[in-house]
């Protein structure tokens, strides 16, 4: 499909529904257990009103920011994502041009399926690396070592992470870890994928092999539990310290939902946190992201007034980024959407998303009455319940 026929965030979504193979597209647009984290994240938003002021402003407002060294045309990464290469042959160098194109930084996953190298040469300046590493603190040194060489502008580190979430979708589709093939499964995904054409033959064309999905990192290690351990051991705030003295570069931690955890990490060395329940993928029945958002805000500020606080999940219109910094985050991430667009249209699909966003963000600054980002605090959204 032609990127530039996504008029919002919601048509990439539609479109990526009717390319992909039922379990690729699962893999994106599914949660753990109920989906209700995933949902909440949503929601939080529709709590939150817009609140006007007329005869100022700007009409053409200035939503670029500057973010750990990055300055961005927009305050909206591109989150770390797994398995990029199987939506679209593009894969993470097409998200990290895209990304740049748009005047802003994509974080590369450690299980996106590009090596760390590949991706920074793709995008020099604006690839920040995620990390987990299943081989524990040798695997992290080797990983890091490679991004800060690569020239990674900074340093996502995951704690969300210890075991995966239970991803319903995926078991349905006979596939774990997800998207692994097996003898069990393979009828039943051999029917989806004949079902849509364009993305095997692309698929094929690109040497995909799902099965075998080349990664940028880490190897994930099956515990007693039947869970997919991300980490020999979960990272701990001793890790994140350790980790601090070995990263030159800015550190963020991913994956906070209280202020204590945020203050950790402050404590810790990181630069920012990223306020995430990992898309509603992790535990379920976490609040939505936007909810605990003022509370770490807050916390953070008196702690360390120069640590950025970073939020994500849910986020679909440029009007919820508005929300968003209004609150005091630094800047936000999205991960569905991209991913959507990527496996319906490339690289091309990608900038639409950021182009979307960008846009809408310019028009709701506009009849907001707000001329910069900087204008933006609490007075401008009001809590009001929707239901
Ligand atoms: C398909 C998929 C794969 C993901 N893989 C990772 C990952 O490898 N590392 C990570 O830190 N977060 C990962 N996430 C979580 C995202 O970074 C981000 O927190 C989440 O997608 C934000 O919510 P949104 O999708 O509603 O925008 C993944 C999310 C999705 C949808």
């Amino acid at each position: 499909m032609r990127a530039n026929r996504f008029v919002n965030l919601d048509d990439a979504r539609t479109a990526a529904k009717r390319v992909l193979p039922h379990v690729v597209f699962d893999y994106i647009d599914g949660a753990a257990d109920d989906e209700h984290t995933m949902r909440a994240n949503r929601e939080a938003f529709s709590d939150y009103a817009l609140v006007p002021r007329m005869a100022r402003g700007s009409v053409h407002p200035d939503v670029s920011t500057d973010l750990a060294g990055c300055d961005l045309s927009l305050p909206v990464l591109l989150a770390p994502c797994g398995l990029v290469r199987a939506m679209h042959p593009a894969g993470g160098p097409g998200v990290a041009r895209a990304a740049k194109n748009q005047g802003t930084v994509s974080v590369l996953s450690t299980v996106a399926g590009n090596a760390v190298e590949e991706v920074c040469a793709a995008a020099p300046g604006s690839v920040w690396f995620q990390l987990y590493a299943a081989g524990g603190r040798d695997e992290a040194e080797n990983l890091v070592s490679r991004a800060q060489a690569a020239g990674a502008q900074a340093l996502v580190v995951t704690v969300d992470t210890p075991v995966l979430g239970n991803r319903e979708r995926d078991r349905r589709h006979g596939v774990t870890p997800p998207l692994r093939l097996s003898g069990r499964n393979a009828l039943h995904l051999g029917a989806q994928v004949l079902a849509r054409p364009a993305w095997t033959a692309r698929a094929i064309k690109d040497g995909v092999k799902i099965a075998r999905a080349r990664r940028s990192g880490g190897r994930p290690a099956t515990t007693r539990a039947g869970a997919v351990a991300m980490g020999a051991s979960p990272f701990s705030w001793e890790d994140v310290s350790w980790l601090r003295s070995r990263w030159q570069r800015p550190l963020l931690v991913k994956g906070v939902l209280s202020s204590d955890d945020a203050l950790r990490a402050v404590d810790a060395g990181a630069d920012g946190v990223i306020v995430s329940n990992h898309g509603g993928r992790q535990l379920d029945r976490t609040p939505g992201t936007l909810g605990v958002l003022p509370e770490i805000v807050a916390a953070v500020r008196q702690q360390d007034p120069s640590a950025a606080v970073l939020v994500d999940g849910g986020i679909r219109r440029g009007s919820d980024v508005v929300i968003a910094i209004a609150l005091g985050a630094r800047a936000v991430l999205v991960g569905r959407p991209f991913l959507y667009a990527l496996s319906a249209a490339g690289q091309a699909g990608v900038e639409q998303v950021l182009s979307i966003l960008h846009d809408e963000m310019v028009r709701t600054m506009a009849l907001l009455g707000a001329a910069s980002l900087s204008d933006l605090d609490p007075s401008w959204v009001r809590r009001q319940p929707a239901r």
